[in-house]
């Protein structure tokens, strides 16, 4: 089988960290967010993996080589010179994505990250035999993603509206599709949207269908929501009993270390936090729902919470960093500083506190 991932897109609203790498690269839970998506296609079978780009190409192919040979999966690319939304790169793909099988083929959001119930997707595609099989979630908020109105037994979705004003219901596009190749003659090569062309259509035809997906989900395209991201997905490894979650006196909940980072005497770390390969967190440190990047070090008895730190940054003894503070890649954060949601370019030195939520650049 085969799968295309959407990586286009500037992930303008994760910057700072989008600054440093391409959204796709950006790891959540200790792994590049695309990786958890390959590593789970694999699992189900699928045999290669088309990213459509736009943006970055050459960082992101040599980012993949390396696991292309590790995972045993190919990886190949199918560049966008203008960016095409999200319908667009499946036409442009369309040679790549079709073979003498006639197999449906997994189409995915970067950005999106759930436990991948692709097997279950499957299945539930060749159950209902139409056309596009798509996930659905419940959210809080429906208005900020694509709406989906389902006949409730069989899943055939009756209507699909992408972000609407007004409220249709609270099922919502995940961003998992699996799609039969006769999707693609309804696509033409230019700029068009799958959730405002293509959906619309194909239910309208009564050849689209929804299932609703099994476990949590989020959309990790903005730093709030890569946070609870982190938190659903740590209570998913707890439930699976991961052997991945840290242990010791000095963890409180749901927390990842990587083998590779250390940790001082008399920390707190937790709940709902990833250290990544190679971070220094001194002693006297308290960390609580924050990611912390690859090669941090984090000095004397600071205090992180609900924050991400970009990779290489510090932060100094005594520091205080909270309420969404984003840390662009190697930011130095001086001595008992005081950040309440500050957002700080790659390369920054703060020297004085950041009292309010502001960009510094
Ligand atoms: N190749 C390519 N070219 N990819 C693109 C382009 C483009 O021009 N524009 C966007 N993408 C990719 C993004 O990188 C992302 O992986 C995906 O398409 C969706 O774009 P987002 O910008 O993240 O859209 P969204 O989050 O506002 O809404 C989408 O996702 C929601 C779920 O998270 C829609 O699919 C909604 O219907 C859905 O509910
Ligand atoms: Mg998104």
């Amino acid at each position: 089988m085969k799968a295309l991932i959407l990586v286009g897109g500037f992930g303008t609203r994760l910057r700072p960290l989008t600054l440093s790498v391409p959204k796709p690269l950006v790891e959540f839970a200790n792994k590049p967010m695309i990786l958890h998506q390959i590593e789970a296609l694999k699992a189900v079978g699928v045999t290669e993996v088309v990213l459509a780009i736009n943006y970055q190409p050459e960082v992101m192919l040599n980012f993949l080589k390396e696991f292309e040979a590790k995972l045993g999966i190919k990886i190949i690319c199918s560049q966008e010179t203008e960016p095409l939304g999200t319908a667009g790169p499946l036409a442009l793909a369309r040679d790549k994505l079709i073979d003498d099988t006639g197999e449906p083929f997994f189409v995915l959001n970067s950005d999106v990250i759930s436990e991948y119930p692709f097997a279950e997707m499957i299945e539930f595609h060749k159950a209902h035999g139409g056309e596009a099989s798509i996930m659905v979630t419940k959210v809080d908020e429906p208005s900020k993603y694509g709406v989906v109105v389902t006949e409730e037994s069989t899943g055939k979705v009756e209507k699909f509206v992408e972000k609407p004003k007004l409220f249709v219901g609270n099922k919502i596009n995940a961003g998992i599709y699996l799609l039969n190749p006769a999707v693609l003659d309804r696509i033409e090569l230019r700029p068009t949207s799958i959730e405002k062309e293509v959906f619309p259509k194909i239910a309208l035809e009564g050849k689209l269908f929804a299932m609703v997906l099994p476990g949590f989900w989020m959309d990790i395209g903005q730093p709030r929501d890569y946070i609870t991201g982190l938190r659903l997905y740590l209570d998913s490894l707890r439930k699976k009993s991961s052997l991945k979650l840290a242990t010791g006196a000095n963890i409180v909940g749901n927390v990842l270390v990587h083998e590779s980072a250390q940790i001082g005497e008399g920390c707190l770390i937790g709940p709902d936090v990833a250290v990544g390969p190679g971070c220094v967190v001194e002693s006297g440190v308290r960390l609580s729902r924050c990611t912390v990047m690859r090669g941090v070090r984090i000095k004397k008895h600071a205090c992180i919470s609900s924050s991400i730190i970009g990779w290489h940054s510090t932060v100094g003894q005594w520091a205080r960093v909270e309420n969404m503070t984003i840390l662009g890649e190697d930011v130095h954060v001086c001595d008992e500083i005081y950040s309440n949601g500050g957002v700080v370019l790659p390369h920054k030195e703060i020297k004085s506190s950041i009292l309010k939520p502001e960009i510094v650049m």
